[in-house]
């Protein structure tokens, strides 16, 4: 039986369909999905995950009608806004990892703000991937190598990686039904445990992160060695 997990990713899929499916625009689903997931900070707050990292909008997310991309832009500032007095008191350190050179001012301002506020927190580490996408991350990492003249390694470019700050996601959570990433966490997913669900994002609860906690306990990690190994029954 594994440990709870250190560190969760998830793909936060389906807001546009649950809209649909109750003849809403798309935007209130996105609403509603800002709602799940400040519940499942706090889920993951009472269990003890160290790390939790979600995906809010991709690199291919611009590609969006323009009024949906503006509207996400909006709903970020004004989730941050009304949701960092409870970050703080609840000692969540907030991250934005992605490219932030097509944000409005505001939009960086907010980030930055929000980030600087919550920065001597920690009990929870809280990354929100926005305009981020996996290619993008390993890119800029070999490009912030290669300006300072530095080899490209696996270790160097693990520590130029978005993401250094954390261990890599232990389990990568979808919810929406597809499987794939997306152009999720190519590099840091290497060895996550994976879990789709069915459920759209707004509904996925408290209960259903257990079940994907508990299907992440039960699993067998091996990192490439045999089940002997694992098991301590072979040695050497
Ligand atoms: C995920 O929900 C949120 C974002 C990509 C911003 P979607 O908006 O992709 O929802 P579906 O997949 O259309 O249902
Ligand atoms: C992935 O969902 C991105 C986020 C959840 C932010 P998408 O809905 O954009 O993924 P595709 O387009 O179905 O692959
Ligand atoms: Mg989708």
């Amino acid at each position: 039986m594994n440990q709870v997990p250190r560190h969760i990713a998830i793909v936060m899929d389906g807001n546009g369909r649950w809209a649909k499916k109750r003849y809403l625009p798309r935007i209130a689903g996105h609403k509603q999905g800002v709602d799940a997931l400040s519940r499942c900070v706090k889920s993951c707050l009472e269990r003890g995950i160290g790390v939790l990292t979600v995906f809010a909008f991709s690199s291919e997310n611009w590609n969006r009608p323009s009024d949906e991309v503006s509207g996400l832009m909006d709903l970020l500032v004004v989730a941050l806004t009304r949701q960092l007095p409870s970050l703080n008191a609840n000692g969540v350190q907030l991250h934005f990892i992605g490219d932030r050179q097509r944000f409005s001012d505001k939009v960086n301002s907010a980030l930055v703000q929000s980030e600087l506020s919550t920065a001597g927190n920690t009990r929870l580490i809280f990354n929100i991937c926005f305009n981020y996408g996996g290619r993008w991350d390993i890119a800029q990492a070999a490009q912030k190598l290669a300006s300072r003249g530095e080899a490209i390694t696996e270790l160097s470019l693990d520590r130029a990686m978005a993401l250094a700050h954390v261990p890599d996601p232990d389990l990568l959570i979808r919810t929406g039904g597809e499987l794939r990433l997306s152009n999720f966490l190519l590099w840091q997913a290497a060895y996550s445990e994976l879990y789709f669900s069915d459920k759209l994002w707004p509904e996925f609860d408290e209960a259903a992160l257990d079940n994907a906690i508990a299907a992440f306990r039960a699993r067998e990690r091996r990192f490439g060695q045999t089940p002997e190994q694992v098991s301590g029954l072979h040695r050497n």
